[in-house]
């Protein structure tokens, strides 16, 4: 029995033995069950999933979601290219982020953008202005930081009082007042993130029911908000955590709108595609240690960084021949402790086995980095009785693309 969802055994076997290891491999039946689950979740309510690019922004990933008829939430202008790249519209795009520069918000008005989600005062200005420049009107909305805890690890918690995100409640009203003042913005709506994986409904609940507040204050007042934007941050069950399923997380939300005639929209990143990716390393050799062994996998924080950044567990499973586990650390090559894919771990493997690393298909490739010179792994999508290379492994040519020596 398989402890965690990928790919049969032999098909990995013999995608690492013609593509190469490191090797991302992704499960397109995955992606479109977890497509079809969140469409049906929204079923019947005006809405929008809009696919947080940022999890994961490989083309064919992007391009199989805009042809599920998804839109997308991005975070930089690299982001909006990789959508457009990728056939996704950019009216269906949200454009999020703390520090969106003059020329990206150009770039974003000039493609049409369906939302730019403005988190300050500053921000509002700039956004007025530039759109003022290209005698547009920009469609905005205010991303409020509803002051509540999301109970997850701090790194990924962006909706309290302390947190760089989003414009305070008690500052929203008076800017949403203004804003719709101003001649070169549309104010269309709220939004609001909390943070990312969430296991637990309740502060999300929290922080639609004081967004809500503040929407029905707004239209008391007389401004016209049409839309919700509700965020994303979804959790997996990456071990034993028991993250509500997507229905209920639906029904939630569509229970705070109640009867109010708002399209809502939501961002989901991870939700969508951690568990249609898997990372497949080889065992490059074991080595004794004082507490446990290291096993030593061609692999590390350069391609996953999630267990060193957050102390992140993902699951683990050797693929050899079967022996006697024993107490190990799954360690990177990569000159820093902290390069570690499993700490604490039980398990059998020897120079030349392969390791999954599972559920990795969320915040892996994304946040990979060329760290110790070590050039991108190759991605391949299974789609049935097809895998294709969606990404070629980067050459050491490659590392050194666009820098020049005299
Ligand atoms: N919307 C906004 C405004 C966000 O900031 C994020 C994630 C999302 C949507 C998508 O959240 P998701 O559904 O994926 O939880 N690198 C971290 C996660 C950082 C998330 C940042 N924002 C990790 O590996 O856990």
């Amino acid at each position: 029995m398989q402890s965690f969802p990928r790919p049969p055994d032999k098909v990995l076997q013999r995608l690492a033995a013609r593509h190469g290891t490191p090797l991302w491999v992704y499960d397109a039946a995955v992606l479109d069950a977890r497509i079809a689950e969140w469409q049906r979740a929204f079923d019947g309510s005006d809405h929008r999933i809009c696919y947080a690019v940022k999890a994961n922004g490989t083309l064919a990933i992007l391009q199989r979601f805009a042809r599920a008829g998804l839109g997308f939430d991005v975070v930089s202008c690299g982001e909006l290219a990789r959508v457009e790249r990728a056939g996704g519209a950019p009216g269906d795009t949200v454009f999020s982020g703390v520090g969106k520069r003059a020329d990206e918000i150009d770039a974003a008005l000039a493609a049409g953008i369906g939302s730019l989600n403005c988190e300050s005062a500053p921000e509002l200005e700039l956004i007025n202005a530039r759109a003022g420049n290209a005698r547009l009107t920009a469609p905005v909305a205010l991303r409020v930081n509803p002051g509540v805890d999301a109970g997850t690890h701090r790194h990924i918690a962006t909706g309290d009082h302390d947190d760089k995100f989003g414009i305070p409640l008690d500052e929203a009203a008076s800017l949403a007042r203004y804003a719709a003042t101003l001649p070169g913005i549309a104010l269309h709506g709220l939004a609001v993130h909390i943070g990312s994986q969430l296991t637990d409904l309740a502060p999300v609940s929290a922080a639609l029911e004081r967004t809500l507040a503040l929407h029905d204050a707004l239209t008391a007042s007389g401004l016209r908000l049409t839309q919700l934007d509700a965020g994303g941050g979804l959790g997996v069950r990456y071990r034993d955590e028991t993250p509500p399923s997507v229905a209920d997380y639906a029904a939630l939300l569509r229970r705070c709108i109640g009867e109010r005639k708002l399209r809502l929209v939501v961002e989901p990143g991870r939700a969508l595609v951690a568990e249609a990716g898997v990372l497949v390393a080889r065992v490059e050799l074991v080595k004794p240690g004082a507490q446990h062994a290291f096993v030593v996998v061609d692999a590390g924080m350069s391609e996953l960084i999630r267990p060193a950044l957050y102390d992140a567990w993902h699951p683990l499973e050797v693929i050899g021949m079967p022996g006697e586990a024993f107490s190990c650390e799954v360690v990177g090559p990569l000159c820093e402790s902290g390069d570690v894919l499993g700490r604490a771990r039980t398990l059998y493997a020897e120079a030349g086995d392969l390791v999954v690393v599972g559920c990795a298909g969320a915040y892996g490739s994304s946040m990979s980095s060329h760290y110790n010179a070590r050039p991108r792994a190759a991605a391949v999508m299974l789609d049935g009785n097809d895998a294709r290379v969606v990404r070629k492994r980067e050459t050491i040519a490659d590392l050194w693309r666009g820098e020049t020596m005299s």
